[in-house]
């Protein structure tokens, strides 16, 4: 499932009676943004927040399907046998519905995406990747964690045009260091599940491989950002050939 990107004048005054209100409360309740906020918070500059909203959908790919997979996997390592992983997974759950939170409100501050292109073309990226399948969803999502790790730490580089805006930079490394540990704690569930090597590192290259092309359909708006998109295919294409 991929999380949809909200209405830009959505209300994100706390008084207000629009069905909205428990997804806002959460907000606040997870102190991502403060309750006065509107887009001038973020201290970004029109076009900025423009390609920041532009780039939302793929920073939101990790958020998507995460949860679930995360709290299905808990079932497949009970408390009581791997008590250790079991926690671990947990905490991943929590996390990704933390970062939906963060990510999702982060839109309330943004301007709408200038296309639908990106959101479709996220969605049908993740549509690919479904899979019933515990083992083949793990090793998919650590991959595209992986993924959306280099995306968060090119932008939080200090030149880039986000580094003036020290929320939305605290906010996003903060997702980044989660998602850092979701690929190590991914990957100790795969030894543990006992996956062939080979099979795991084919699965994570063509996971790789295929965001950095959605990605790389994004040079013009990293550009915008201060970003360099050859940097982040080359990272892209260091990890796809990383052998663990
Ligand atoms: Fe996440
Ligand atoms: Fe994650």
């Amino acid at each position: 499932m991929l999380h949809e990107v909200q209405p830009k004048n959505a209300d994100i005054n706390p008084n207000s009676n629009n069905t909205k209100q428990p997804f806002v409360r959460a907000c606040y309740a997870a102190r991502w943004w403060p309750k006065t906020a509107d887009p001038s918070f973020l201290a970004l500059e029109p076009k900025v927040a423009q390609s920041v909203a532009d780039l939302l959908p793929m920073l939101l790919c990790g958020e998507a399907s995460a949860e679930l997979v995360f709290a299905h996997a808990t079932k497949i390592f009970p408390k009581d046998k791997h008590p250790a992983l079991h926690r671990k997974l947990q905490s991943i759950e929590e996390d990704e519905k933390r970062h939906s939170v963060a990510l999702t409100g982060l839109t309330h501050l943004l301007p709408s995406p200038s296309s639908s292109t990106v959101t479709k073309q996220t969605a049908r990226f993740l549509r690919r990747l479904a899979s019933w399948d515990l083992v083949t969803h793990l090793l998919r999502i650590s991959a595209i964690d992986t993924g959306v790790c280099i995306i968060l730490g090119e932008l939080c580089r200090p030149h880039t045009a986000l580094a003036k805006s020290n929320k939305l930079i605290e906010v996003l490394s903060s997702i980044r260091q989660d998602e850092g540990r979701h690929v190590r704690i991914c990957r100790e569930c795969i030894d543990a599940l006992g996956v062939e090597k080979v099979a795991a590192f084919n699965e994570r290259k063509e996971v790789l491989e295929d965001f950095a092309a959605l990605m790389s359909a994004q040079a013009e708006t990293l550009i915008t950002l201060a970003v360099d998109p050859m940097r982040i295919s080359k990272r892209f294409a260091y990890q796809a050939r990383y052998k663990k």
